[in-house]
C-alpha cells in the first residue's frame, strides 16, 4: 500500500429529503431511469461518527457497526456490503478498521425510510477519511460524497446539498448526471421554508421493499411513457420553482405521488403500499385546499405516510387543519414537523 498507516474519527449529521419529482426504476450499478429532484429536509436526519484506522496489513474491511448504541446485525451486513462494493474506488477499504455509531432523529419504526440520511452520512464520513489519508483531494467534496451516497441508495445522491437537490442527467439542469446529485439554487425564496410534516399512517415494516419496486420497473408495460413524463414533469417543475409558482408545484407533486403509487399497482405482480388513512387523509387535504383556499398539498414515499407540503406562510392556519383533521388519523397522533434545510453538518473530525 502507498499510504501510511492513518486513524482518526470523523462524523457527519444528514438529513433526509423528498423527492418532488420521483427516481423509480433504475439499472446498471444505481444509475436512474429518469432524472428526479428533491427537498432537503432537517428534522429527519441521521448522526453517523466513524472512528477508523488503516492498516496495511489488514485484510478487510473489518467493521464495528452500532445503531442506536447496539450491534444492528441487517444495517451492519448491508454496510460492509456496501465497503466492499466501493473498494474499486476506494482503495483503502480492504485496510479499514471501522466503528461506526449511527442514529435516527426519528424513532426506526415511524414508517420513515433512513436509508437517504443514513448512507449520505456514511458516504459523507467515508469521503472524510479518503480526504484525511490522502486518497482524495478535497476538490468537489460534495460532489464526491453524493456519488459514493448514490452506490448505497439512489435517493441517499440528493440528501448531500442544501434546499433541493437533482439527479439524475436532465437537459434543463446544467452539470446534471446520472452519476451524482447537483443542488439546484435556482429556486424561489419560498421553496427553501417550504414545510413538510410527514404524517405517520403505519410503522409496519413495507410489504415490498424499494430495492424490489425499482427491479418491478423492468417489466413494467408503462414504464417508458412513466421515464418520459417524469423528465417532461421536471422541466415543468424547474418553471414552477424558478417562478415561485407554489400551486404548479402542488400539482405537480400530488400528481408524482399518485404516479409513483399506479406504477406499483400496475406492477406484476401489483402492490400497494397506501393504507386506508392514506386514502382518507388525501381526500381530507384536497377538501380543505378547494374550500379554504389554503395552499396545501401532499406527496408519499414508497410507503404510506402522507408528507404534508405547505409554504410558511400558511403555517398558522395549516396547524389548525392538522388538529383537527390530519392527527387523529395518524398512528399516535404522530407526525413530524419538518422543513426544507440547510443540508449536512460535520459534527466532529479529529
Ligand atoms: O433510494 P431508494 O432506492 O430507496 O429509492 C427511493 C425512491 C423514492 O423514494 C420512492 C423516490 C425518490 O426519488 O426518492
Amino acid at each position: 500500500m502507498a499510504h501510511p498507516p492513518h486513524s482518526g474519527t470523523t462524523a457527519w449529521r444528514c438529513p433526509s429529503n423528498l423527492a418532488i419529482v420521483k427516481y423509480w426504476g433504475k439499472h446498471s450499478r444505481q444509475l436512474p431511469r429518469n432524472a428526479s429532484i428533491s427537498l432537503t429536509l432537517s428534522q429527519a436526519h441521521t448522526d453517523t461518527t466513524c472512528s477508523y484506522s488503516i492498516e496495511p496489513d489488514l485484510a478487510g474491511p473489518q467493521l464495528d457497526f452500532r445503531f442506536e448504541g447496539k450491534p444492528m446485525p441487517a444495517f451492519s451486513d448491508k454496510i460492509l456490503r456496501y465497503l466492499h462494493s466501493i473498494a474499486d474506488e476506494l482503495p483503502f477499504i480492504p485496510h479499514l478498521r471501522l466503528e461506526v455509531q449511527s442514529q435516527n432523529s426519528f424513532p426506526h419504526s415511524s414508517g420513515i425510510a433512513s436509508s437517504a440520511s443514513s448512507m449520505a452520512a456514511m458516504a459523507l464520513c467515508l469521503c472524510d477519511i479518503a480526504v484525511a489519508s490522502g486518497y482524495m483531494d478535497e476538490a468537489d467534496f460534495l460532489r464526491r460524497a453524493s456519488h459514493f451516497a448514490r452506490l448505497g441508495s439512489g435517493s441517499a445522491s440528493r440528501s448531500v446539498y442544501p434546499h433541493l437537490a437533482a439527479w439524475g442527467q436532465h437537459s434543463a439542469i446544467a452539470d446534471s448526471s446520472d452519476l451524482y446529485a447537483v443542488p439546484y439554487s435556482e429556486a424561489a425564496p419560498v421553496f427553501h421554508t417550504m414545510h413538510d410534516d410527514i404524517c405517520i399512517v403505519s410503522t409496519a415494516e413495507k410489504s415490498v421493499s424499494s430495492t424490489a419496486g425499482h427491479q418491478l420497473m423492468e417489466n413494467n408495460p408503462y414504464a417508458s411513457a412513466r421515464y418520459q413524463q417524469a423528465n417532461d414533469r421536471l422541466s415543468e417543475l424547474l418553471h414552477a420553482l424558478r417562478t415561485g409558482d407554489v400551486p404548479h408545484f402542488g400539482q405537480i407533486a400530488e400528481d408524482e405521488a399518485l404516479t409513483l403509487h399506479g406504477m406499483m399497482m400496475c406492477s406484476r405482480p401489483s402492490y400497494m403500499l397506501m393504507e386506508a388513512n392514506t386514502i382518507e387523509m388525501i381526500r381530507r387535504i384536497q377538501l380543505y385546499r378547494q374550500e379554504s383556499g389554503v395552499a396545501v398539498y401532499f406527496s408519499l414515499d414508497a410507503g404510506p405516510n402522507i408528507h404534508l407540503l405547505y409554504p410558511d406562510e400558511v403555517a398558522d392556519a395549516v396547524s389548525i387543519f392538522v388538529q383537527e383533521q390530519i392527527r387523529p388519523l395518524c398512528v399516535q397522533g404522530r407526525i413530524i414537523q419538518d422543513q426544507v434545510g440547510n443540508g449536512p453538518s460535520r459534527l466532529v473530525t479529529v
